[in-house]
């Protein structure tokens, strides 16, 4: 009883540290590898393929997202695919700050003057705000185990 006892603390302390990994692990290359300087050649080819189509939608319209939702997802399915093909798994951190980056530059006008923003669809909500969600919470848990640590320590 009392040898369990002592044993716990190290039972207990870990999953603050393991749930980052996990999370990590979420990019972890699949078998068969993941080249992400072949994917980052790839995504590109989508940006410009987005781009084109972008170039359609008139300018006063490019924030109404039900104007090119369809481009929107094709452009994701692109980044998919990409990265699937060279054996990443998607979402990953890499395609995503691509998402994010192209995302900025055709809708940075768009956070000005009241966008027509309406809900985009979970795919992309999902990655975007669940993700740095969960680092958070598992950041502060990190913080919150390590002070308890220091604590006890000191
Ligand atoms: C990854 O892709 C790059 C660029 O296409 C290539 O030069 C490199 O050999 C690839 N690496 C592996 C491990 O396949
Ligand atoms: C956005 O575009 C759709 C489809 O063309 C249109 O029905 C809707 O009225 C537009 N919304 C705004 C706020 O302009
Ligand atoms: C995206 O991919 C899914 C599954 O492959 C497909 O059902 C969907 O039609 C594609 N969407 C676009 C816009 O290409
Ligand atoms: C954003 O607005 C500026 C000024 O109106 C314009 O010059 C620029 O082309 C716009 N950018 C995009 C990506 O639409």
């Amino acid at each position: 009883m009392e040898a369990r006892a002592r044993r716990r603390p190290h039972l207990l302390t870990p999953p603050p540290l393991l749930l980052p990994l996990l999370l990590l692990c979420g990019e972890c290359s699949p078998v068969g590898g993941c080249n992400e300087t072949r994917m980052l050649e790839l995504l590109p080819w989508c940006g410009e393929a987005f781009a084109n189509m972008m170039h359609k939608v008139e300018v006063w319209k490019r924030c109404n997202l039900s104007e090119f939702i369809m481009y929107y997802e094709s452009f994701t399915n692109c980044t998919e695919s990409k990265a699937r093909v060279v054996g990443c798994y998607w979402p990953n951190h890499l395609a995503q700050g691509f998402v994010t980056d192209v995302h900025r530059w055709f809708f940075h006008n768009c956070t000005v003057d009241r966008p027509h923003w309406e809900d985009p669809p979970d795919e992309i909500l999902i990655p975007l705000i669940v993700v740095p969600i969960l680092l958070t919470l598992a950041m502060t848990g990190l913080v919150v185990w390590h002070s308890k640590r220091t604590d006890r320590l000191l």
